[in-house]
């Protein structure tokens, strides 16, 4: 038995106790129980070691239980540790000034939250207060958050519907930029947003466009123009710009954030997800002074600004940037397509990664683009698990192998990887029939 597993018995009393008492929003297969994680893979209860390509859901940028991390949150834990949101800590006061540093429009103040839904619905009230309306625009196959607000900002019907969040006439859906799938015959960059100027054209008491930097439910990324002119319409029309960055933020897609690829410059940015270096939970919301003067907050939630949260978060933003990790995404992002690439699989249709954001989209024929269907996308996943792989699957289609691992990612470990899914994709191809 290795040190960092249990004993069987062990191991076989926990998976009961979970699957007794432990509630998951999605049916599906067995959770990995997992007892050690360190870089960019994880051990279970049996010792059985997985890549993790999931990075703990987008969460440990640095790697799991990075050193530097860990140091920064045990010493602030002899200090302080939680404070009511009407005080403060030296760590959330100096992450705050961090994060005003590091956003690509100076944006001077900030809001912190417990999670990522908690900062949209406060980034939502700070736009609709502003502006004295409650109408927003988001994007097709849009992702927001889980919260009663957040999925009114949703695309996914099924969500929404989980929710009791109905369409609602005070948020409305613009296009996005599925370029794979384009449903315009050419002029692809910006056909799509002939018709989001019609959509707000029609809503004149727009406050805000909603948009994830780089949609992340399957790596959706927009051409350069695409964001040009979506920006330059929404300035036109003096609506504010809302970027949701808890996924795209913090070296994910190769930048400090992914507004610095398309040169945006939000009136608000949420960040959250990595924000706390795995420590807790911890989001914020950027604002300029502008947008949240006489802004009403209204409540605040109970464990906002945590200052060990907010010591790692200052730990982990260090840990980007004296390790080059942002610069690992980007080189790691173009290695990750080429190796894909380079398996030639004819159930590989496309491979979108902006950094290490995106996925490998699977599709029954290259030509036709036809989707590849759920049943054997799952076959391919649990077979990938089974080989020691932690992904998740996604996409508009339910068909991307969505693959964000740890920031610190090497090109020998995408090689294990690469090998792991050519295999994989061959023997299920045999079996399918
Ligand atoms: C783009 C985006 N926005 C918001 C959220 C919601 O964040 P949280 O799950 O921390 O509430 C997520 C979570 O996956 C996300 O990816």
């Amino acid at each position: 038995m290795s040190e960092k597993s249990l004993s069987k018995s062990q191991a076989d009393a926990l998976v009961t106790k979970d699957s007794k008492h432990v509630l998951r929003p999605w049916s599906g297969g067995a959770p990995v129980t997992i007892v050690h994680a360190e870089g960019s893979t994880v051990t279970d209860v049996h010792g059985k070691e997985y890549l993790d390509f999931t990075s703990g859901y987008f969460v440990n940028q640095a790697g799991h239980c990075h050193p530097r991390i860990i140091e920064a949150a045990v010493s602030q834990m002899g200090r302080v540790m939680q404070v009511s949101g009407k005080q403060a800590t030296p760590a959330s006061i100096n992450l705050a000034e961090r994060l005003v540093e590091i956003t690509p429009r100076p944006l001077a103040k900030t809001f912190f939250a417990t999670g990522g839904s908690e900062a949209i619905e406060f980034a939502i009230k700070m736009a609709r207060q502003h502006k004295s309306s409650e109408t927003l625009a988001y994007l097709d196959n849009a992702y927001h958050g889980l919260t009663l607000g957040a999925l009114e900002l949703c695309a996914s019907e099924k969500y929404r519907q989980s929710g009791g969040a109905t369409l609602s006439d005070r948020t409305y859906q613009i296009p996005n930029p599925y370029c794979y799938r384009c449903k315009y015959a050419d002029n692809c960059a910006t056909q799509c947003l002939d018709e989001a100027e019609e959509r707000l054209d029609e809503h004149t008491d727009t406050a805000a466009v909603v948009a994830e930097t780089v949609q992340s439910v399957g790596g959706i990324i927009p051409p350069d123009a695409w964001w040009k002119r979506l920006d330059e319409m929404r300035r036109e029309r003096g609506l504010l710009l809302i970027l949701d960055e808890i996924q795209t933020g913090l070296g994910r897609t190769g930048a400090m954030f992914a507004a610095e690829h398309y040169g945006l410059e939000p009136d608000i940015l949420t960040a959250g997800k990595g924000l706390s270096g795995g420590v807790g939970s911890l989001s914020v919301v950027l604002a300029s002074d502008e947008v949240v003067d006489g802004f009403y907050g209204g409540t605040t939630p109970t464990n906002a600004g945590n200052a060990v949260s907010a010591a790692a978060g200052l730990a982990l933003i260090d840990t980007l940037i004296d390790e080059r990790l942002i610069e690992n995404s980007a080189h790691m992002g173009r290695y990750f397509t080429e190796v894909v690439a380079d398996l030639d699989d004819p159930w590989v249709g496309d491979i979108r990664f902006k950094g290490l954001l995106g996925g490998v989209e699977l599709v029954a024929d290259r030509h036709s683009k036809e989707v590849l269907p759920r049943e054997l996308v799952s076959r391919i996943a649990d077979a990938l698990q089974e080989d020691g792989m932690l992904l998740t699957v996604s996409g508009p289609y339910g068909n991307v192998l969505r693959l964000q691992p740890p920031l610190c990612i090497t090109a020998e470990q995408l090689d294990t990887f690469a090998a792991s899914l050519g295999g994989t994709l061959e023997s299920v191809r045999r079996t399918a029939g």
